[in-house]
C-alpha cells in the first residue's frame, strides 16, 4: 500500500497540474470549455479520491500511526509520527474536499469563462494544499521520504 500510495502521488499531481494549466489557458484565450476539459475535471477528482482511500487504508495499518495514538502527549513531539498521524492526513482530506467542491461548482457554472475561473481557483488551492503536504525530501517543513520508492 505504501508503494502504491507513494507512486500515485505523481499521478495525482500530474492530473491536478494538467487540469489547472488547461483551465488557466482556457481563461486566458477565452476558448470554449470542451469535453476534454471536463474529462480532466473528473479524472483528477477520481484519482484524488483513490489516493485518499489508499491513504485511509495506510492510516489504519501504519506502524507510525499505531505508535502515535496510545501515548499522544509524548509522541506529539516526535515530528515524523505527528506529521503522518495528524498533519499529512488532515491536510490531504481537506485538499480532496476542496477539490471535490471545486469540481461540483465548476459543473454548475453556466458560462465557459466562469467554469475556467472557478476551476483555476479551487483546483489551484487543492494543488497547493496537496503539494505542501507531501513529505518531499527537499522541504524542511516535513519528514523526508524518497521521491521514487522501489
Ligand atoms: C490525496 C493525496 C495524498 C497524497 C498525494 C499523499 C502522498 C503521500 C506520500 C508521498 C507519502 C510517503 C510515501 C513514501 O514513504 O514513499 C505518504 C505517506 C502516508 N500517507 Fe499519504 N497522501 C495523500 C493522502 C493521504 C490521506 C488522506 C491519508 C490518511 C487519511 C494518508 C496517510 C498516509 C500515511 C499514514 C503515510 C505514512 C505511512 C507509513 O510510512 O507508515 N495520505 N502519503
Amino acid at each position: 500500500m505504501l508503494l502504491l500510495h507513494s507512486w500515485m502521488r505523481w499521478l495525482v499531481l500530474l492530473l491536478l497540474s494538467g487540469a489547472v494549466l488547461r483551465a488557466i489557458h482556457g481563461r486566458k484565450t477565452g476558448r470554449a470549455f470542451t469535453p476534454v476539459d471536463d474529462l480532466w475535471r473528473q479524472v483528477a477528482v477520481v484519482v484524488a479520491w483513490a489516493q485518499l482511500t489508499i491513504g485511509i487504508g495506510l492510516y489504519s495499518t501504519s506502524p507510525l500511526v499505531r505508535a502515535f495514538w496510545p501515548d499522544y502527549f509524548t509522541t506529539v513531539k516526535v515530528r515524523e509520527l505527528r506529521f503522518f498521524s495528524m498533519e499529512h492526513s488532515l491536510m490531504m482530506i481537506v485538499a480532496v474536499i476542496v477539490l471535490t467542491l471545486g469540481a461540483l461548482k465548476t459543473r454548475r457554472q453556466v458560462t465557459d469563462a466562469e467554469k475556467f475561473r472557478i476551476m483555476v481557483k479551487w483546483y489551484g488551492w487543492a494543488l497547493v494544499l496537496i503539494f505542501s503536504s507531501v513529505p518531499w525530501p527537499f522541504l524542511p517543513i516535513s519528514p523526508h521520504r524518497p521521491l521514487f520508492r522501489w
